[in-house]
């Protein structure tokens, strides 16, 4: 099976940076036969020249959102709901980040709406977890939603600090998620980069990655680890 490659931009990039990567990304490094599936969540204004780009060079790009409204379309102003997504492809939404839960004070009722909301819309959930909250989160959640969702073990103090959590650990995390995620999809985030990728790769469906990817030529060196 495919091992994800999450790229999660956060809140970097102008649609001409954007433009730059996408062009510029070698086209055999990513087809469908490859053993990864690269997916891109972009800020929400870069997503539909994103869309055109990946579409008219036919490249093996998905798109994701870093987050999604708990409302459906309506008054409220400021929100971006599964309505204004439709038509860009978005395959994916990642819920729950411990940004947004930390800095935007999301809290674990919010997050299983927006996962209920998403998966209504037929977009996929990446649902990020982290200790000690994930049961708490987990049983939030129908089991049906439960077995929808792929989640990614994000520590809070591995992520954007050069500290990645060793490999091993993160296995015996997943062994505790497995009490409530038996089949899903698992992955790990926080401080991948080039000397690590392979040994999450080993114990995990993918990776979610944020700095050490930004720009095309780390993310280049970051594949070439991971092969
Ligand atoms: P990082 O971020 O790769 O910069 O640590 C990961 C994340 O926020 O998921």
């Amino acid at each position: 099976m495919q091992k994800t490659i999450l790229l999660n931009w956060k809140a970097n990039k102008n649609v001409l940076e954007a433009e730059h990567w996408i062009n510029n990304i070698p086209r055999d490094l990513l087809s469908k036969k490859s053993d990864f599936k690269l997916i891109i969540a972009p800020p929400y204004p870069l997503l539909s020249q994103m869309r055109r780009l990946i579409d008219h060079q036919e490249l093996a790009i998905g798109l994701a959102v870093q987050d999604i409204s708990a409302q459906s379309a309506g008054a409220y102003t400021g929100e971006v709901v599964a309505k204004n997504l439709e038509f860009l492809g978005v395959e994916m939404a990642i819920v729950g980040h411990s940004e947004r839960r930390s800095l935007f004070a999301e809290s674990s009722q919010l997050v299983a709406s927006k996962v209920q909301r998403a998966l209504e819309a037929d977009i996929g959930i990446m649902l990020c977890l982290d200790e000690p909250d994930f049961p708490e989160q987990a049983k939030l959640l129908t089991e049906q939603e439960r077995a929808k969702v792929s989640v990614a073990y994000e520590p809070v103090s591995a992520i954007g600090s050069g500290q990645a959590v060793e490999a091993e650990l993160v296995s015996s995390f997943f062994k505790k998620l497995r009490q409530y995620f038996p089949f899903n999809p698992l992955i790990y985030g926080g401080s991948v980069n080039s000397s690590n990728i392979k040994d999450f790769l080993a114990i995990s469906d993918g990776v979610l990655v944020s700095s050490a990817a930004l720009e095309l030529n780390d993310f280049l060196i970051l594949m070439e680890a991971a092969a």
